[in-house]
C-alpha cells in the first residue's frame, strides 16, 4: 500500500486559490498526455513479449550464469534500481547481473572485461536509438571479449539486443548477424519503458514479472494524486523552490533516486525552468547536506519515501531499530519544516515488487503532468544532443 501526505509538512507554503486553479487544469493535461505521441507506456503491454522474455530469460539462466546489461540513461536505470532495491548487501544469492555502459573509465571497463574471462556470460545491450556512444563502445570491447572465447555460432547465442526495429547500429548488428532481438516501441522513450523488455528482460531473470507487471498498471489508480504531486511541486518552483530532494533511509534505495533524477531531470529541466532533482540518504546525510538543508539558502523542498515496514527485524533498547529510523524520519521532516523547507510524504507499507512498480507508474505520471505545467514536452531531451555533438567534433566523426 501506498500513502501520501501532501498536507502536514506543506500546505502551509500553498495558496489554495493558486491550487485549485492549476488542479483545474487536470483534464487539459490529462487529454495533451493521451494525444502524444509518446504514450506506449500507458497502454497494456502484449502477452506475446511477456512469454518471449521470459522464455529468453529462462534459457538465459539454464545456460549460463552471468548476464551483462549494457545501455545508459532511461535503458538501464529502471532495472538497475529495481534490482538494488531488492539485492542483498552481503550475501546475495540473485543470478548474477552486472550493468555496463555508463562509464568509459579504462579501470573498470579493463576489471569488467579480466573479471569476465572467467565468466560463463551473455550480453543484453539495450538502446532505443541504437547508436548511442557509450552503449556501442561497451558494446563493441564485451563482444571482442566474447570473440577471444568463443566461436561466431557461439557468440550468437549470447548476444541479445533490444533497440528500436529499424533503425541504427544495433538493428543492423541483428540483421547482420542473426542476433536474437527484442523491438522497443516506438512511442515509448528511454525513461518511460519500465514496462518494455529494456527492463523486464533483466528483471525476469530475478523476479516474477507478472507481478511487477500487475503493479505497474495498479499504478494508474493514483492519477490524481500524481497530479496533485505536480501541481504542489510547480507551486512551489513559484516560490524559487526550485530544487526538489529526494529523500530515503536505505542505502539500497540510492538507485531509485537516481532513476527518479534521470526521470525529472530530462522530462522538465529545458527552455531555462524545471525543478533540479538532487537526493540524500538520511541518517547519513543530515551530517552534509543537512546543515544547508536546515539553515542554508531556501531553494529546496523535500519529498521523503518511507518504508513503514522492514522484513529485518533489529531490537535495540527494547524497541525495533526500523521504527527508530522511521521516528527519525518524522523528526527530520518536522525540523527542516521548521527550517522553512516544505516536506512531502510518500509512504509504502514494505519494499516488495508490486508497490514499487505502483511507484514507479505514479512518478513517471507526475513527471509528464509536471512538464506540461511548465508548458514543456515531456518526452524529449534535446539538451544531450548538445555533448554529443562537442564529442562526435573531438573525435573528427
Ligand atoms: O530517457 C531517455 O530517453 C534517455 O535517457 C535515453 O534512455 C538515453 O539517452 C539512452 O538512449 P538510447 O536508449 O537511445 O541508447
Amino acid at each position: 500500500m501506498i500513502k501520501f501526505d501532501f498536507k502536514t509538512y506543506v500546505r502551509p507554503f500553498i495558496n489554495q486559490q493558486q491550487f485549485d486553479y492549476l488542479y483545474n487544469k487536470k483534464k487539459e493535461i490529462i487529454e495533451l498526455l493521451n494525444k502524444s505521441d509518446n504514450i506506449g507506456w500507458t497502454r497494456t503491454i502484449d502477452e506475446k513479449t511477456v512469454k518471449d522474455i521470459k522464455e529468453t530469460a529462462k534459457a538465459i539462466k539454464k545456460n549460463y550464469d552471468c548476464l551483462v546489461v549494457v545501455g545508459i540513461g532511461g535503458s538501464f536505470l529502471g532495472s538497475y534500481a529495481f534490482h538494488h532495491l531488492f539485492q542483498s548487501y552481503f550475501n546475495d544469492k540473485s543470478f548474477e547481473i552486472i550493468y555496463a555502459g555508463t562509464t568509459l573509465s579504462s579501470k573498470y571497463l579493463d576489471e569488467l572485461l579480466n573479471y569476465l574471462q572467467k565468466k560463463n556470460f551473455c550480453i543484453n545491450v539495450i538502446s532505443k536509438s541504437g547508436s548511442t556512444m557509450e552503449t556501442i563502445i561497451t558494446y563493441k570491447l564485451l563482444k571482442d571479449a566474447l570473440k577471444r572465447k568463443y566461436s561466431e555460432e557461439e557468440i550468437r547465442r549470447r548476444i541479445i539486443i533490444s533497440t528500436n526495429k529499424e533503425k541504427g547500429f544495433l538493428r543492423e548488428e541483428v540483421t547482420n548477424n542473426h542476433y536474437k532481438s527484442f523491438e522497443l516501441p516506438d512511442d515509448i522513450g528511454g525513461r518511460y519503458s519500465f514496462i518494455t523488455a529494456a527492463h523486464l528482460l533483466p528483471l525476469s531473470l530475478n523476479y516474477n514479472i507478472d507481478e511487477i507487471i500487475d503493479g505497474y498498471y495498479d499504478g494508474k489508480k493514483l492519477i490524481d494524486i500524481a497530479f496533485e504531486y505536480a501541481v504542489i511541486r510547480r507551486l512551489l518552483f513559484n516560490q524559487q523552490k526550485a530544487v526538489e530532494n529526494f529523500c530515503i533511509c536505505e542505502e539500497n534505495m540510492s538507485p531509485f533516486t537516481e532513476w527518479l533524477k534521470q526521470l525529472f531531470g530530462e522530462t522538465e529541466g529545458k527552455k531555462g525552468v524545471g525543478i533540479l532533482p538532487i537526493s540524500t540518504v538520511y541518517t547519513r546525510d543530515l551530517h552534509s547536506l543537512g546543515q544547508f538543508i536546515q539553515e542554508g539558502n531556501k531553494i529546496i523542498f523535500e519529498t521523503f519515501i518511507k518504508v513503514t515496514n522492514s522484513n529485518n527485524f533489529i531490537e535495540y533498547n527494547k524497541e525495533e531499530l526500523h521504527k527508530i529510523n522511521n521516528l527519525v524520519l518524522d523528526s527530520v521532516m518536522h525540523a527542516h519544516f521548521k527550517g522553512k523547507v516544505p516536506c512531502l510524504e510518500i509512504e509504502i507499507t514494505e519494499i516488495d515488487t508490486e508497490s514499487i512498480s505502483s511507484l514507479i507508474y505514479f512518478f513517471m505520471l507526475s513527471a509528464a503532468f509536471s512538464a506540461y505545467l511548465f508548458g514543456l514536452y515531456p518526452f524529449d531531451q534535446p539538451g544531450v544532443e548538445v555533448y554529443k555533438e562537442e564529442v562526435r567534433k573531438a573525435l573528427n566523426q
